[in-house]
């Protein structure tokens, strides 16, 4: 359709059907099954034309059910408008990859445009339009749940990251790539820092600092060519975000550029009302149709409201006319005039969810994002040293994580499965083993099998639902059964490697002597499978964290990025500095870290000029050698640190990186371009400049262990 085509339609409709345009109904109102649901369900007393004009849908799939609804849609609406059909879709579809902050650890963008490319296709032949994806907000507490859906605690990498998702989500041709979908950025804004990790709760920021580290995600995710933005449930300066008119028509809209569609996150509209800044939800609805939110989410206050509130003058009718039109541009960009049922495709969907090719590509991606955190010379194992494999995660299926809506557990494959599949030789206990509480019968077995090995692999971690929405949690250590269960292995057997499915950084305190521990988060479908390639060297670890361990959760937040203050650390016993008494200020494993079966060393770091004039470049270069007789990959990591801001600027902040292939003992050189670009940042005017003075440019391979050299921006 053409705009003025659409302006026609919107000229057509009822103030009822354009309210209608703007409640989104999960699938229970269509179907006689409730499918994807996420927060909670309220009677919302609708009547049956509230559900036929009703403009958008949430979880519906299944190319058959896709079709059924759509078509009954549009035959009960009276001016034929398709609805679209919008889900959750955050690392997969059916065949799934590894939770985000797994893939944020394999630092591979190429690969995280794959994981969008091929849920896109998954979710488009079963029929939806749009995913809820990617989720880009920056995180610093492992406490909160969530952190597991976003790809870390750096603005850099999350940008690259952002971009990589929705153009694998949407592709060139969206109108007419029936096997792409539409990528929904949330949660705008700062939904990340929730004040103690504690999911929904108060976010406190300043304006700079919100600009300057949390924004540059969506905003790369907007770049990139996202359709819609979803609200988020905290508030951004006192004001929630799904109320906040600065955020969304200043920001979002004028600031940004963004004339898509904003949808509040589920009952974020409602949520005002507790939040206490709406008395009832018609003031509700008045706020957050001011503020610029076109969709709302579940709850019924623009449905209820927005007529009345329209008809006497508080809200204008020019606003709603906005929204409705974003949302049936959307509807247009989506080709649904011309195809309502996209690429829903019944006998596509058999050939294409979970394909062979599909599995491969999952499996490929996990061993990508698995991180060798500590190898004491144990791995990799060889199949033929007797090895057991102990421990709740031993044959557990729980390895895809819980935003995996349409992944089927029983489809992924164990840690067990995947060292079978190996052909490798070890034994496994026949008692089933508890996370929490395993009996005396599973721990007696446990122990006598590891008496027996040469090796033991402990296969411990998080169940699924201890990570995702509304699962923050004060202690990130490992349930105490699994600390018991290694002490006790360990009195037999002092070979242990530690693999942790998981969806946080963890304080690792407790098993943290084991000779090797491997993170491989939630790797899923395929999970097993590549975890047993890492363990048993079929593939060479090059996964390095996006996000940093702390030693203890008492330093939480801990994250590479941080602020100087006017008494720095310094190592020793003085007192009056920036410290704890009881622990170091550092991550256990910071940003950037991870091992390799290979060893990397940097030589001849050097600097083509020490000088940078704007608008003009300079080279870092540096020489990596890989100097063991296996081949391997290695990220090398480019740092800098202003070292006279207008404000206090990070110690360090990531301005690129390059993944390099190095066969044994080969070397290359790597080359960065340094422009006066990457030395910009928000001051406290809130412009985005770089000032004139020295510079810290660091190169290594993680954000702790680097090499550094000076150079002057002259302006
Ligand atoms: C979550 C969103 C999600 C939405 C729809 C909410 O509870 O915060 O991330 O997209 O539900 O399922």
């Amino acid at each position: 359709m053409e705009q003025k085509q659409l302006i026609d339609l919107l000229e057509q409709m009822t103030l009822d059907e354009k309210v209608g345009q703007l409640l989104q109904l999960a699938a229970e109102f269509y179907s006689e099954k409730a499918e994807e649901k996420t927060g909670p369900m309220t009677d919302l007393g609708l009547t049956h034309e509230d559900i036929n004009n009703a403009g958008t849908t949430l979880g519906i799939s299944g190319a058959k059910e896709a079709i059924r609804v759509q078509k009954a849609y549009m035959e009960n609406n009276r001016l034929g408008i398709p609805t679209i059909l919008m889900a959750d879709i955050i690392h997969g579809f059916r065949t799934i990859f590894p939770i985000p902050l797994g893939l944020g650890s394999s630092w591979d963008v190429e690969a995280a445009k794959k994981v969008a490319e091929v849920s896109a296709k998954e979710a488009a032949v079963s029929g939806l339009h749009v995913t809820f994806s990617p989720m880009v907000d920056l995180v610093r507490d492992p406490r909160w749940g969530r952190v597991m859906e976003s790809t870390g605690e750096d603005p850099f990498l999350n940008s690259r990251f952002a971009e990589a998702f929705v153009k694998g989500y949407q592709g060139d041709n969206l109108k007419n790539d029936f096997f792409r979908v539409a990528a929904c950025v949330k949660h705008f804004a700062a939904y990340g820092a929730a004040i103690g990790g504690r999911d929904y709760n108060t976010v406190n920021m300043s304006e700079r600092q919100l600009r300057d580290s949390y924004l540059p995600g969506y905003k790369a995710a907007l770049d990139a060519g996202a359709k819609l933005v979803m609200t988020s449930f905290n508030t951004v300066d006192g004001v929630p975000a799904t109320g906040n008119k600065w955020l969304f028509r200043d920001v979002l809209r004028k600031e940004f550029g963004f004339d898509g569609v904003v949808i509040s996150d589920w009952g974020a509209v409602i949520e005002l009302i507790p939040h206490g800044v709406a008395e009832d939800k018609k003031q509700a609805a008045e706020l957050a149709i001011k503020a610029g939110v076109d969709i709302e989410m579940m709850t019924t206050c623009y449905t209820e409201n927005l007529k009345e509130l329209i008809e006497e003058n508080v809200v204008d009718e020019a606003i709603l006319d906005e929204a409705v039109l974003r949302i049936l541009t959307l509807k247009n960009d989506l080709g649904l005039f011309e195809n309502p049922h996209r690429g829903a495709d019944v006998a596509l969907e058999k050939e294409v969810v979970l394909s062979k090719e599909h599995r491969d590509i999952a499996r490929d991606i996990a061993r990508k994002s698995i991180v060798l955190l500590k190898n004491e010379n144990i791995l990799p194992l060889s199949k033929q040293e007797k090895v057991a494999i102990i421990g709740p995660a031993a044959d557990s299926h729980d390895v895809i994580g819980v935003w995996s809506w349409q992944g089927k557990k029983d489809e992924a494959i164990s840690l067990a499965q995947g060292v079978d599949q190996l052909e490798a030789e070890y034994v496994i206990g026949k008692e089933a083993f508890d996370y929490f509480k395993p009996s005396q019968a599973a721990i007696d077995e446990a122990v006598a099998l590891a008496k027996e090995a040469d090796k033991v692999v402990l296969a411990l971690g998080e169940e699924e639902w201890m990570s995702g929405e509304a699962s923050s949690r004060s202690d990130i250590r490992l349930p105490q059964a699994q600390l018991d269960l290694f002490k006790a292995v360990q009195a037999v057997n002092d070979n242990i490697i530690v693999t942790l499915y998981n969806g946080r950084p963890l304080d690792l305190q407790g098993i943290d002597s084991a000779k090797a521990i491997v993170e491989a988060w939630f790797p899923g479908t395929e999970g097993g499978a590549a975890l047993a390639d890492i363990l048993y060297g079929e593939y060479n670890p090059s996964a390095r964290l996006s996000m940093s361990f702390p030693e203890t959760v008492g330093q939480v937040p801990v994250y590479y990025n941080y602020d100087n203050t006017g008494r720095p650390y310094k190592p020793g016993n003085e007192k009056y500095v920036s410290k704890y008494l009881d622990v170091s200020n550092f991550a256990k494993y910071p940003f950037g870290y991870g091992l390799s079966y290979s060893e990397f060393t940097y030589t001849d770091f050097k600097l083509s000029s020490d000088e940078l004039k704007s608008g003009e470049t300079i080279t870092a270069s540096i020489t990596v050698e890989n100097q063991s007789d296996i081949s391997g990959q290695e990220t090398v990591q480019l740092y800098i640190c202003d070292q006279i801001g207008e404000v206090v600027r990070p110690v360090k902040e990531l301005k690129g990186f390059e993944k390099v292939d190095l066969q044994a003992h080969e070397k290359k050189t790597v080359q960065f371009t340094i422009t006066e670009e990457f030395l910009r940042y928000v001051h406290s005017d809130q412009s985005y400049a770089s000032d004139a003075g020295t510079f810290d440019l660091m190169i290594g391979s993680n954000s702790r262990d680097v090499q550094t050299k000076t150079f002057k921006l002259l302006k």
